[in-house]
C-alpha cells in the first residue's frame, strides 16, 4: 500500500466541474487582479469566522506581517510568540523589524499559555501572536485577559486552523487581526500561495487594504508605503468553491482522527495521541502522535509505503537563521522534547478506512517487533 501525505490530487477530482468552471469565468472576464472574486471570497470568508472584514492576500506570511505593520509594530517592539511553530511566525515577527520573544508551550495541546507568555512581557512587548498550531485552536480567554491587563495586541496565526473553535467562537474572531494560509495542503488551499486576514476593527481594515496594494486607496494616489500582496482573482474564485466544502472536510478530518485514536490507544506508552484542550476545537490540519523511537518509526512507515512526516523537527530558536537571538539550547524544553518525539501521520479529507487501518497496523507492527 502507498499511503500519501496529503493527496490534492483526489480532492480536485472530487469538485472538478466546479473548479474549472471558477478558472474558466476568471479566463473569461480577464479580471485577474482584484477582480470582484477577491470581494467574494473576502465576504464569504470574514463570515466563515465570525468577523467583520476579511482581505485577501499573497499567502500566510504576508497575512501575518501585513497584521503587525498595520498596528505601527517596527523596530525596538517586541512580540512574543511560541518556540514550536512553522518559521513563518517569526519570520513575519522579523521581517516588521520587531523582535520574536520565544516561550515554551502547554505540554498537551503545543498551544500557547498565559502564564508562560505573561514572564516573557516585557516594556517593549507590543503583541502576542499564539499559533493555532497543527489545526487545534488556542485556548484564547486566558491570553485575551492578559493582553487587556497590558494594553497588548493579539494576532493570531491561524494558518492551520481554519474553522477550528474556542470557548464556542470561530478562530480569526479573537485577535485584532489574525492570519489565514491558503498554501495548497491547508484545510483550505489553494492553487498557489494565498492567506488572508480577518478583523473586525474597521480602521485596521483599511490600513491592510492600503498596506497590500502599493500604500493606494485611489490608484496612482500613495497615501502610505505599501506593498504588492494581493490575492489574486482566480485563486480566489478557486477558495469560494472550495469553502463551500470546507465544513464537510473539516468533519472528516476529525472523524479520521477519533479512527486513528481509537485504533492507537492500545499501544500507549509507545504512542501518545493528540490531546485537545476541553474548551476549543481542532480542525486536525495535521494529526500529530508522541512516539518512543521517533526516527526509527519513521523509517519503518516510510519503508511500507506510509509517508509520514515530521512538524517541525527544529525548533524556531535552533535554527541558524535566528542564532542572532541569542537562545541556546535547553532554553524551552517541552519545544525542545516534542521535537524528538514527534511524528505527522497522513491526513486528509479523503483517506480512507483501509489507510488508516493499514497505518495503524504498521505502527502496531513496529512496536510488536
Ligand atoms: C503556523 C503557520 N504560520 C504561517 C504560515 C505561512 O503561511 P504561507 O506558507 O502561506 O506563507 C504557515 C504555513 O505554511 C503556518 O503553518
Amino acid at each position: 500500500m502507498k499511503i500519501n501525505f496529503v493527496d490534492l490530487h483526489k480532492q480536485y477530482q472530487s469538485i472538478k466541474t466546479q473548479i474549472d468552471d471558477a478558472i474558466k469565468s476568471t479566463l473569461s472576464q480577464t479580471d485577474f487582479i482584484l477582480g470582484q472574486g477577491v470581494e467574494e471570497f473576502e465576504q464569504s470568508f470574514a463570515e466563515f469566522c465570525q468577523a467583520k472584514y476579511a482581505v485577501g492576500v499573497a499567502s500566510g506570511t504576508d497575512a501575518l506581517f501585513l497584521s503587525l505593520k498595520a498596528l505601527g509594530i517596527g523596530p525596538g517592539d517586541e512580540v512574543i510568540t511560541q518556540a514550536n511553530t512553522f518559521v513563518a511566525s517569526a519570520y513575519a515577527i522579523s521581517m516588521t523589524g520587531a523582535t520574536p520573544v520565544l516561550v515554551d508551550i502547554n505540554t498537551h495541546t503545543y498551544n500557547l499559555e498565559a502564564s508562560t507568555v505573561e514572564k516573557a512581557i516585557t516594556k517593549r512587548t507590543k503583541a502576542i501572536l499564539p499559533v493555532h498550531l497543527y489545526g487545534q485552536a488556542t485556548y484564547m480567554i486566558p491570553l485575551l485577559k492578559l493582553a487587556r491587563k497590558y494594553k497588548l495586541q493579539i494576532v493570531e496565526d491561524a494558518c492551520q486552523a481554519h474553522g477550528a473553535i474556542s470557548s464556542g467562537k470561530k478562530v480569526g474572531s479573537f485577535g485584532i487581526a489574525a492570519a489565514f494560509s491558503f498554501y495548497p495542503g491547508k484545510n483550505l488551499g489553494a492553487y498557489g500561495d494565498a492567506g488572508a486576514i480577518t478583523t473586525s476593527n474597521h480602521s485596521l481594515y483599511n490600513k491592510i487594504l492600503k498596506l497590500r496594494n502599493y500604500g493606494q486607496k485611489e490608484k496612482y494616489h500613495h497615501l502610505v508605503l505599501g506593498y504588492n500582496s494581493r490575492l489574486d482573482t482566480l485563486q480566489a474564485r478557486i477558495l469560494s468553491v472550495k469553502l463551500r466544502h470546507l465544513n464537510q472536510w473539516n468533519r472528516l478530518r476529525i472523524q479520521h482522527a477519533k479512527f486513528y485514536n481509537q485504533k492507537l490507544s492500545t499501544l500507549n506508552p509507545f504512542v501518545i495521541t493528540p490531546i485537545v484542550h476541553q474548551n476549543v476545537s481542532s480542525v486536525y490540519h495535521l494529526y500529530v502522535l508522541q512516539v518512543k523511537m521517533r526516527n526509527q518509526l519513521l523509517r519503518f512507515l516510510n519503508e511500507r509505503g506510509v509517508n509520514a512526516l515530521i512538524h517541525y523537527p527544529i525548533p524556531i530558536h535552533l535554527q541558524p537563521a535566528y542564532k542572532g537571538l541569542g537562545y541556546k539550547k535547553g532554553d524551552f524544553p517541552v519545544t525542545e522534547q516534542l521535537c524528538q518525539n514527534i511524528i505527522s501521520l497522513p491526513m486528509y479529507p479523503e483517506l480512507t478506512t483501509k489507510e488508516i487501518e493499514y497505518t495503524c497496523q504498521t505502527i502496531a507492527d513496529f512496536y510488536q517487533k
